[in-house]
């Protein structure tokens, strides 16, 4: 079992269960393919859920498996009700709620309702006439002609680069889409909408079994009635940003107080939703308070963002960053639930984003790869908030290798950030938008998962041809090759993930303290019991940086004076852990907590 004394169910001193739980996400197209098609599916999943088991993952987060034309990878949904044929079908899912529970884990699934593909029966009724029923279920606007020229209603940019408006022949109007012109915008102001997506996809599933939901885009049902342009900060574009047009509008809290007191608070449905472009705390505060009954949690993701230009501009321009912004960031989006009601997250992957070894670790040789892969797994693991792990985070799956050309990029954002790099003319920009996408693109995470070093990397049958290629370095680099290694990556994530919950009060639960937060290679912190009154407290200290014999901070010091003992390295017995004058000498990318309790 992946956890020890911890009851799944019940949780820890009346705390729901989902504060303590590991979530794993499951990118289901590159996790397992079952049948040979180079796509993985549902049965491919099923089949691993011992994998997930032995980890430790306690919730397992499924991306989206539902009707689709997949131009986004099924964040454009056509059918809430079906599964898009190659993932399986329903009674798969099934299979994965039953063989999940059984084990005492749960599944929650990825709720798409912000936008549905243009494919879905909603849309296709509401674009066939201007008096159709669910005309108002989208957001129409006429066009405005400037000098007898057409243009859109408004003059913001879409996420994958272009406008967010698309002309219509038939009806002679403009339709909203935040992304693609696939993905129209739902009308959250039309309460036959609203109730549609409570009962046409949140029931519907949890009726069914499912744990709850991760909620893409939550942030983005209420948008601002007045549809003006949003202020010119890129001269050289007609397309300008203007998330506080759209983001946390005017109606936000209303709808997901409703959506949370119509369905997920009755089936006591776990809800993480994500929560992009907010980077207060004063405005999260109320989406996540518990009092406020909207979401038990949220994704903010000012860290992850790290090393991108603006997401609605130029997010591929790479932005280096020194430690010390990592380590602040941190910090702020720890300690703001400090006091309050509110409960936070703690993740440094997903679909969205690179690899975190290769964003924020070094891969430059294999030793320093597995020493900051285990470095960036102790950080993760001492952190307050709910964990979530991405598919292969736990084995230290790198980027795709350097020499790939932009043809194995499938992305429809790296495809409009490219298209558009192109379109400009600009070869300076085209240069380094490629060297933006191979570092950041959200490409990286979404390669198959590398099993073991046959053909395929295990993903799929050795004459398959997977939806992407193949990580060069699978032979050297997959579970089969960890599992058995006690030194290995994957080895380390297990022991961490019980470590996490053996003392919880201080890495789940716990206040979070940054040590010299200049220093530009330690990055340090005390974790302390904020609940107990146990008076346990936790220094971590990670070398991030490939300098040998580096000093940590004084830890008796950062301890108040109590005797620092220590609780695990990363290194293991082979780090001699030394300590000179009160402070640690780190090894190389290596990283340690000591504690002030036996
Ligand atoms: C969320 C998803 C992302 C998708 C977008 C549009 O940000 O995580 O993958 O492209 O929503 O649905
Ligand atoms: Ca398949």
């Amino acid at each position: 079992m992946g956890s020890i004394t911890w009851d799944r169910n019940t949780g820890w001193a009346g705390e729901p269960y989902w504060k303590e739980a590991t979530f794993y996400q499951v990118y289901p197209a590159s996790f397992k393919d079952s049948n040979g098609d180079g796509w993985g599916d549902l049965p491919g999943l099923i089949s691993e859920i011992d994998y997930l088991e032995e980890l430790g993952v306690d919730v397992i987060w499924v991306s989206p498996i539902f009707e689709s034309p997949q131009k986004d990878m099924g964040y454009d949904v056509s059918d809430y009700q079906k599964i898009y044929e190659p993932y399986g079908s329903l009674e798969n899912v099934d299979t994965l709620l039953r063989e999940a529970h059984r084990r005492g884990m749960k599944v929650i699934l990825d709720l798409v309702v912000n936008h549905t593909s243009q494919e879905h029966e909603w849309f296709r009724e509401s674009r066939s006439s201007k008096t159709n029923p669910k005309r108002d279920w989208y957001i129409w606007k006429p066009a405005r002609y400037i000098d007898g020229v057409r243009h859109p209603p408004t003059n913001w940019r879409s996420y994958f680069a272009g406008p967010t408006w698309t002309w219509d022949e038939h009806t002679q109007e403009y339709y909203l889409h935040l992304y693609a012109p696939d993905q129209p915008d739902l009308n959250w102001e039309n309460e036959d909408c609203r109730r549609a997506i409570y009962d046409n996809t949140m029931r519907f599933w949890l009726d069914r079994g499912v744990d709850g939901f991760r909620i893409d885009t939550v942030n983005k049902y209420s948008k601002r009635q007045d549809f003006i342009d949003a202020p010119v900060t890129d001269a050289n574009s007609p397309h300008q940003s203007a998330p506080e047009m759209w983001c946390n509008g005017p109606r936000i809290h209303e709808f997901i107080r409703e959506m949370n007191d119509e369905v997920l608070g009755p089936y006591r449905a776990v809800s993480v939703g994500e929560l992009s472009n907010t980077p207060n705390p004063e405005q999260v505060i109320p989406y996540v308070s518990a009092a406020a009954r909207e979401l038990d949690m949220v994704f903010e993701f000012s860290v992850i963002r790290l090393g991108t230009g603006n997401i609605l501009g130029p997010k591929y321009i790479y932005q280096p960053f020194p430690l010390s912004r990592l380590k602040t960031l941190t910090e702020k989006w720890q300690s703001f639930v400090e006091g309050t009601d509110a409960w936070t997250t703690a993740f440094i992957e997903n679909h969205d984003n690179a690899r975190a070894v290769s964003r924020f670790g070094d891969t430059s040789t294999p030793e320093m790869w597995v020493r900051s892969a285990k470095t960036i797994a102790l950080w993760q693991v001492t952190l307050t908030g709910t964990l979530f792990i991405y598919q292969g985070q736990e084995i230290g799956m790198t980027n795709m290798p350097s020499s790939w050309g932009i043809e194995e990029y499938k992305d429809v954002e790296s495809s409009g950030f490219y298209a558009e790099a192109v379109a400009s003319g600009d070869e300076e920009r085209v240069r380094k938008t490629l060297h933006g996408l191979s570092l950041l693109a959200r490409d990286h995470s979404r390669i198959p998962f590398q099993w073991d070093d046959s053909p395929n990397a295990g993903f799929t049958a050795a004459g398959a041809t997977p939806w992407m290629r193949v990580h060069d370095d699978y032979r050297s680099l997959n579970v089969a090759r960890q599992r058995g290694d006690p030194a290995s990556i994957l080895s380390f994530y297990k022991s961490a993930l019980r470590l996490r919950k053996q003392h919880r009060e201080l890495f789940v639960f716990g206040t979070f303290k940054l040590v010299d937060p200049e220093d530009e290679s330690i990055f340090a912190y005390v974790k302390r019991d904020a609940r107990g009154g146990s008076g346990k407290k936790a220094v971590v200290v990670l070398n991030m940086s490939g300098e040998e014999g580096r000093l940590g901070p004084d830890v008796t010091a950062a301890m108040d004076g109590d005797e620092p003992r220590l609780l695990v390295s990363t290194r293991g017995k082979e780090g001699d852990a030394k300590i000179k004058g009160g402070k640690p000498v780190m090894s190389a990318w290596e990283g340690r907590v000591y504690v002030n309790y036996e």
